[in-house]
């Protein structure tokens, strides 16, 4: 896998007539960024592997990490003219599942939530159909699959015509884009267009569901969609969220490498200032990391981090103390949003190295957002820089 030739990178913004421009281009082989609800993608028809090859060499990603394939919901019920409650069927007409490899009461379960959180940010991951190119899966036997809810995603499939694989649309391991801007600063050069469809509204990428042997079912990756609700629709069947050994050199599922989403420069965790005696411990660290450089950026959680922070701090310590807050009224919906674009910009500040307070007993999508600043933080090893574990 060479590296790609330099291309021109244009910006469209997403008027049916360069829907239809981009969707030519994808159907000719070409790749192109697209905004989703969760993050930005680098889309490619998911049956041409010479364009999915494309995606991995503009992203410089390793062959290993299967990629995401997006559907929408016309190109869904047009494979079979029946009621949404036959969206497995569609998905097998389509080539893209095996659905007699799914267990009955699996697909009863897998039927029930694709109806429910669908179009969104729901990924599920189930037994591959045939005409899925090896590429896209990394030579697994599943393929993830997703319906975004973004009307531009949506409207770039039906135009297109074919089912988009899509992953990220960020250089590998770097931290993924929620606006257009983002995707350009990752690939400029490396992608003919970038749909600009504004700043994505959820901020984390989807919620990845697969099932295991014994038809439960496991998150992969958590991300838009919380486990508390997934569990409140499933019912009785219980959901267990994956801990993958990071030992393994080739994980089954990148996203859940120790070091991913990160920023070029050190970024440290310090726990959340609701846990008891985590203020002062944090003041400590920032204090002794004065000591050493001459200002450092700061990720809290809400406004009430922030006072109590600067409570602490001499005014002479503020001062070299850029600050940034997640959500200032404390949503964990807004800081989700917020999550990564504040991560850019704190990598592009002038602040030689960074620290991100923590969520205390995360809920809904706070798992998702402390997932995100945990691999963040994680150096290559595995480890986390200076994190104190209380
Ligand atoms: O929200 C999202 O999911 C975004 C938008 C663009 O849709 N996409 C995204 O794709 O996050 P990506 O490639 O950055 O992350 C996809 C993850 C990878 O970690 C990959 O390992 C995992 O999905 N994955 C793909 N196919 C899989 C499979 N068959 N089994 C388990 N994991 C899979
Ligand atoms: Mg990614």
């Amino acid at each position: 896998m060479g590296k790609p030739k330099k291309i021109n990178t244009e910006f469209l913004l997403p008027s049916d007539e360069n829907i239809a421009i981009v969707a030519q281009a994808l159907r000719k082989g070409e790749i192109a960024a697209m905004p989703t609800e969760t993050v930005y993608g680098l889309a490619a028809n998911v049956w041409d592997p010479q364009a999915v090859a494309k995606i991995f060499a503009a992203k410089e990603r390793p062959l290993f990490d299967p990629l995401i394939v997006h559907v929408s919901p016309k190109l869904v019920t047009k494979a079979i003219e029946g009621p949404r409650s036959d969206i497995l069927k569609s998905l097998h007409r389509l080539g893209l599942i095996d659905l007699p490899a799914i267990p009955r009461e699996v697909q009863d379960a897998v039927t029930f939530l694709a109806t429910h959180f669908w179009p969104g940010p729901l990924t599920l991951v189930l037994p591959k159909g045939p005409k899925v190119p090896d590429l896209v899966t990394a030579g697994l036997a599943t393929v993830a699959i997703r319906m975004p809810r973004n009307p531009i995603a949506q409207s770039l499939i039906d135009a297109a015509d074919v089912p988009l694989a899509a992953p990220s649309a960020n250089r590998f391991g770097h931290i993924s884009p929620t606006t257009a801007i983002a995707v350009q600063e990752e690939l400029d050069g490396r992608v003919g267009w970038i749909l600009d469809g504004g700043q994505c509204t959820v901020g984390v990428e989807s919620t990845i569901l697969g099932f295991g042997p014994d038809g439960n079912f496991i998150i992969h990756r958590s991300g838009g969609i919380p486990i508390e609700t997934l569990q409140s629709i499933v019912g009785e069947r219980p959901i267990t969220i994956s801990h993958q050994n990071e030992a393994f050199s080739k994980p089954l599922m990148p996203g859940q490498l120790a070091s991913h989403y990160a920023p070029t420069k050190g970024l440290s965790m310090i726990p959340s200032f609701e846990v008891a005696g985590a203020l002062d411990r944090s003041v400590e660290l920032l204090e002794a990391a004065l000591s050493s450089h001459l200002r450092l950026g700061v990720l809290l959680q809400n406004r009430q981090s922030l006072d109590l922070l600067m409570s602490r701090l001499s005014p002479k310590h503020q001062n070299r103390i850029q600050t940034w807050v997640l959500s200032e009224r404390g949503s964990l919906d807004e800081a989700a949003q917020n999550l990564f674009k504040s991560l850019r910009e704190m990598d592009r500040s002038p602040n030689p190295t960074l620290f991100a307070e923590g969520l205390d007993s995360p809920i809904g999508l706070g798992h998702a957002i402390q997932d995100r600043l945990t691999r963040a933080s994680k150096k290559s090893d595995g480890n986390p820089e200076l994190f104190a574990e209380s």
